[in-house]
């Protein structure tokens, strides 16, 4: 982490100096509905007005509940507590005052994560609301606000508005916009830069910068990567999947026709975790609409497969159809009759090429079967893998040469309450064996794309598996409490935790995921690796546990559980702890003491910020320790009002790893997020790849990563800009990286321009033995605003290089030119 002075100390020393100072009121309140975090204000005395600090600055924010809306803090009380003179913020955060949240600062503005009582009575005794403040009803700006006015010195109030003054300047910086460029940069020309390689301080990097973290989010698995073309072949959803939803149940997608009926069961089912079925009896056209239609290729063969139950033997026909119901495939089935499930299976071939198909599956006269797994999928998966993944969706993800995969979240990795957080084990083994599993998402997992799957895509691709598990506890945002009735009503929504008697259990679980990767075919779950096709080890090397979690009472003492279980069994995996969902704050701040204490090899961190915070940012990773805990920033992506992936996004991201390189002796991993997304079906933008049934769109965010992927190094050369201007929105704009491939021999040069005038650079390259003149590269430029740009070769000369206004532009020089 950052090594930064101790605020803490700062904030004591401050209280312990001012004491004699000259005093001012301090109120704190919050908004009436509950829908702001802690607001203050202040008047010089009792004959002034209050004036707000800061225009609705929240100096905490209430991070009880789900996402949203459902966050929310009313009557907060700001005082000095007793145990250790820290600030200390209580407040109620339900309206109905049942849940009573707390944190604590030194300073007012860095918090501790907050914690939860369900009875105000449990608060720490000394931790009270102190009897120095008292309630009141003041004016501010036109509005009447209740709160709890005390009395502060003036240095205190000083001290509070240079905060808030920076954060405005801050957030005005981290703002700036590329759209307001014409303006900004209104006068600038001849913009130029010099630099020289300097290989004395050359420096070992990671040769895993670039991967991917895949997440079954906006249809990335089901309905996406995962081959499979039928929706809901498991008759499993259920309307707890989506909030009650009662359209979403056992027969969404199916329709039924015919001369006779089709309905659900769940008696004597294929397997117990698999409880639901159709029923058919008499003459019956069981038909699935697929995910927004189904989409066949003329000439290209589909397995079906489908699991019956046929009171007596019976000749079913499979056929695919158009919209219109020209059929342009099929297939005929016999089945045996009996009480017992069998899978059959049989190829279907299409005659044309059609969006929007349909699978039935014709019953004759008489059925009297139950149905369940009817599933479609192409013969042509990637790598042809039987249960595999959409081919052209998964050679886009190869083609960014991803050095790791991160899986199966994020969030769904989580889960919203503990029963949903992602077991491994309901992910492998036979189809029918598994378990499905609500997405938190809103939609439904048939995990057919598992643990097993996502290892063997790695092995396909050449990366390396970094598998996350929840660390105990579900998603921070949770409205869902946990599955023990005499859970106190403080785990309602937050991070309930596995109970303590449950973790053997869970730890167990997490040890058995190493087992099922890396053990050999004589232990338990090397065995079932082997029985699933794959004697040879994964060699796993990495596990994440936890994602992105409240470093809360409840998270430490489970996350340590499962670490030191892990540490002990199997010293040699690299461990993955995470430090919350933003740059800064509570969880961060948390996260890296707890991963310092322990000594954790490295942390996974989040963000997903403004353009203008990459470009101002790029010294982030500059002075973290290099010796200590290691990063993985697993999920980042520059974020524009509207959330659109375009050039400016884009070349945010290229420019700010730029930064990342250099500093890729301490953050070894990176993933932007997140990565897939299907048109009509997207939760959450932007995305790096959008799809449709027939259609792959990788974005302008893509392209980058895709040249940073196919252009990494192993050897950092530093080559310091120094820019012909001293402005930081000039200087910030401008970003290069050398580094070398020592498997290849190459220089990479990287070079991006943000500035809407062209760049002009020396950069010297003699010191690496280097006399080639001109050499041919490629390079993404465009103007903010495109959306479709990708790169295209280019002759790039050196020393002279001249960057294209809002570009940027890669080269590779062997080493010995
Ligand atoms: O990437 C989308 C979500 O963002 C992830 O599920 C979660 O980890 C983060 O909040």
């Amino acid at each position: 982490m950052k090594l930064k002075f101790c605020s803490r100390i700062a904030g004591v020393m401050f209280l312990t100096f001012s004491l004699n100072a000259q005093s001012a009121d301090l109120f704190s309140y919050s908004a009436p509905d509950g829908k702001s975090g802690l607001r203050l204000a202040w008047r010089v005395d009792a004959s002034s007005d209050w004036q707000p600090l800061g225009e609705n600055f929240n100096f905490v924010s209430s991070d009880f509940g789900p996402w949203g809306s459902h966050k929310t803090m009313f009557s907060p009380q700001l005082f000095i507590n007793a145990a250790d003179s820290l600030w200390t913020c209580v407040w109620s955060a339900t309206s109905d005052g049942s849940v009573t949240a707390l944190t604590t600062s030194p300073d007012l503005f860095s918090w501790t994560p907050q914690r939860y009582f369900a009875n105000k009575l449990d608060l720490p005794r000394d931790m009270r609301p102190a009897t120095s403040i008292t309630a009141d009803s003041v004016l501010i700006g036109g509005k009447m606000m209740k709160g709890f006015r005390q009395t502060v010195d003036n240095a205190t109030i000083d001290r509070i508005k240079k905060f808030v003054a920076d954060r405005g300047k801050r957030g005005a910086l981290f703002s700036q916009h590329a759209k307001d460029d014409p303006t900004r940069f209104a006068n600038l020309s001849d913009v130029s830069f010099t630099a020289t390689a300097n290989p004395s301080e050359a420096k070992q990097i990671s040769d895993k910068l670039i991967g991917i973290f895949f997440e079954d989010i906006n249809y990335g698995a089901d309905g996406g990567l995962y081959g499979e073309l039928l929706q809901n072949r498991d008759f499993e959803y259920t309307p707890s999947d989506r909030h009650g939803d009662q359209n979403w149940n056992s027969t969404h997608s199916w329709s039924a026709t015919g001369d006779g009926s089709f309905s659900i069961a769940t008696d004597s089912p294929i397997h117990p975790n698999n409880p639901h079925y159709g029923v058919i009896n008499g003459a019956v056209t069981l038909t699935n609409a697929g995910y927004d239609g189904i989409s066949v290729k003329k000439g290209e063969k589909y397995r079906v497969s489908l699991a019956i139950r046929s009171v007596k033997p019976m000749r079913l026909s499979v056929t695919l159809t158009t919209p219109e119901g020209a059929v342009i495939g099929n297939a005929a089935i016999k089945t045996k009759g009996g009480d017992s499930w069998t899978i059959y299976k049989t190829l279907i071939k299409a005659t044309r090429s059609v969006s929007g198909a349909k699978l039935n599956v014709n019953f004759p006269k008489g059925s009297d079967a139950s149905v369940d797994m009817v599933s479609l999928f192409p013969i042509n998966t990637f790598k042809g893998r039987e249960n595999g993944l959409r081919q052209d969706l998964a050679q886009t993800l190869a083609d960014l040469k991803p050095r790791f995969v991160r899986f199966p979240g994020g969030c769904v990795a989580h889960g919203n309450g503990i029963d949903n957080i992602y077991d491994w084990k309901g992910s492998i083994g036979s189809l029918e064996s598994r378990k499905p599993l609500r997405n938190l998402w809103n939609y439904h997992q048939t995990r057919g794309l598992g643990y097993h799957e996502y290892f063997l895509f790695c092995e396909d691709i050449g990366a390396e598996p970094l598998p996350v598990l929840a660390a105990g506890v579900p998603c921070q945002n949770s409205g869902i409490p946990g599955h023990h009735s005499h859970e106190p009503l403080t785990t309602l929504g937050q991070q309930c935790g596995i109970p303590m008697d449950e973790m053997d259990t869970y730890v167990q679980d997490v040890l058995d995921l190493i087992e099922y990767a890396n053990g050999d075919v004589t232990t338990t779950w090397g065995a079932k690796r082997a029985e699933a096709g794959h004697p040879e080890p994964f060699n796993l090397k990495y596990l994440g546990i936890g994602n992105e979690d409240l470093i809360s009472e409840v998270f430490v003492p489970r996350f340590k559980m499962i670490y030191d279980s892990v540490r002990a069994h199997y010293p040699e995996i690299t461990v993955v702890g995470t430090v919350g969902p933003f740059y800064e704050g509570s969880d961060y701040d948390a996260g890296w003491k707890l991963a310092e204490e322990l000594n954790i090899p490295m942390v996974d961190e989040h963000y997903y910020v403004d353009p203008a915070w990459m470009i101002h940012n790029q010294d982030y990773y500059d002075n973290y320790r290099r010796n200590g805990t290691k990063v993985y920033l697993g999920e980042y992506a520059a974020h524009l009002p509207g959330r659109p992936n375009n050039m400016e996004t884009a070349l945010a991201e290229a420019l700010y790893l730029t930064s990342v390189e250099r500093n890729a002796d301490v953050v070894e991993m990176t993933s932007y997020a997140p990565l897939l997304a299907k048109r009509g079906n997207t939760q959450w933008r932007p995305d790096l790849i959008y799809f449709t049934n027939d259609s792959v769109m990788p974005t302008t965010d893509y392209q980058v990563q895709k040249m940073y992927g196919n252009n990494s190094g192993t050897r950092y050369i530093p080559a310091p800009l120094k820019v012909n201007s001293s402005d930081k929105n000039v200087t910030n704009r401008i970003g290069m990286s050398i580094v070398l491939d020592e498997g290849s021999s190459e220089y990479i040069v990287k070079l991006v321009n943000l500035l809407p005038v062209e760049v002009k650079g020396n950069v010297d390259l003699s010191p690496l033995g280097i006399t080639a003149k001109e050499m041919t590269g490629e390079m993404l430029a465009g103007k903010p605003t495109d959306t479709d740009t990708t790169p295209q070769p280019v002759k790039v000369t050196f020393p002279q290089v001249s960057l294209p206004p809002y570009s940027f532009t890669l080269v590779r020089i062997p080493a010995n030119k």
